[in-house]
């Protein structure tokens, strides 16, 4: 059986290598991948190949930064071309990018069925690129693997059918898992860890504005560390916020899996706007900040190792503050660390 596989973004990379790895190790399965190249530094790319151990692509599409409708049509033209010379059995999407969708539509429109990984999660609101994604990956896709109980309740909602959908936990946490033994103590750790890259944060000046002071002021109580991803940099370029952050703040480039991790789990907090960072910080125990106005993974919440803050005065100081000794209730909604292996179960006896 050929599976085709897409990625493009650093938290694919992280997903699909644990599933990559499985599949290495079938006789009757072969895995082709194409890169987008939605990401292409050597930090948000390359490192994560070399890291993670996932095979090389068999194409990259190098596809790099534009505009949604130039981006997602040059992918999709791409894609369907490299469908057509493999003719895949099926095609694997992850998650809810660009890529996702890009993919989702060049297989559907050839009648390759889609697998999407990470199906079912909503936001609820369509003005974040990523929730138009999921849902129109969703609807392109004939199976769909869903990380929690919740998304399986979205896609009923949603009026799916019952025999398309598998509740399979989260397909990071097996990576956090297979690396454990890597993510040590390092020389510094930081009290606070922050990554900030949405686009409802980075884009508007008011909010960027709002999180860098707020991060000035926690500054002079706690150390900090900030990986800064390009996205971020360059929205903080052009607002010139640089000359505004405190000193005390350490800024770094884009961290590799197993340094994030690390300074993940040797911190007191995290503040973040990342999905995959709110569930890697629960894996962690580590509490967290989310600047958002709502979450895709309510479950962090209700476990109280998650809240969300809006960037307005100064709620995020106050919060850190509130809450940054706080420890949550030890549980894990998101499955057992199995889900590659469930996964491919289902595949192989797909028809
Ligand atoms: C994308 C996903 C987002 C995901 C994130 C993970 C979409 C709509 N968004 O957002 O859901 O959480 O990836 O990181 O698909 N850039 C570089 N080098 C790179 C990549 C990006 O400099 O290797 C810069 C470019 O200036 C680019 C900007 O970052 O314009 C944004 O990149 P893009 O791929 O459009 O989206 P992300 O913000 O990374």
């Amino acid at each position: 059986m050929k599976i085709l596989t897409i990625i493009g973004t650093r938290p694919q990379f992280i997903k699909a290598s644990a599933l990559s790895k499985l599949i290495k190790k079938e006789k009757k399965i072969r895995e082709i991948i194409v890169h987008t190249g939605q990401h292409y530094d050597y930090l948000m790319s390359n490192i994560f190949f070399k890291e993670l151990k996932i095979p090389k692509p068999n194409y990259n599409l190098n596809i790099k930064s534009k505009y949604h409708g130039e981006m997602t049509g040059k992918m999709i033209t791409g894609i369907e071309k490299i469908l057509l010379k493999e003719k895949p059995k099926f095609t694997v999407v992850y998650g809810d990018t660009n890529s996702t969708l890009a993919g989702a539509i060049a297989s559907k429109k050839l009648l390759i069925p889609v697998i999407h990984i990470e199906a079912g999660l909503r936001s609820y609101n369509q003005k974040m690129p990523e929730e138009i994604n999921r849902i129109l990956t969703d609807n392109c896709s004939e199976i769909l693997f869903a990380p929690s109980r919740l998304a399986i309740q979205n896609l009923k909602k949603e009026g799916f059918n019952y025999n398309r959908m598998t509740q399979v936990g989260d397909i990071m946490y097996d990576v956090f898992l297979s690396m454990i033994r890597k993510i040590k103590k390092p020389n510094t750790t930081y009290d606070i860890i922050t990554t900030i890259h949405r686009a409802e944060n980075t884009d508007n000046k008011s909010r960027i504005l709002n999180i860098i002071k707020n991060l000035n002021n926690l500054s002079e109580k706690f150390t900090i560390l900030f990986p800064i991803h390009p996205r971020t940099k360059n929205f903080m370029m052009k607002f010139k916020i640089f000359k505004l952050l405190s000193k005390n703040i350490q800024i770094s480039l884009p961290l590799s899996y197993v340094q994030s991790m690390s300074y993940l789990k040797y911190a007191k907090l995290l503040i973040t706007d990342s999905g995959g960072m709110q569930k890697e910080a629960l894996y962690a125990n580590t509490q967290t900040l989310t600047i958002r106005d709502e979450t895709e993974w309510p479950e962090t919440e209700n476990l109280f190792w998650n809240r969300l803050v809006k960037p307005n005065g100064d709620q995020i100081f106050k919060k850190t503050l509130e809450f940054i000794n706080f420890k949550g209730r030890k549980s894990n909604p998101y499955g057992n660390g199995d889900t590659a292996k469930l996964i491919l179960n289902k595949i192989k006896k797909l028809k």
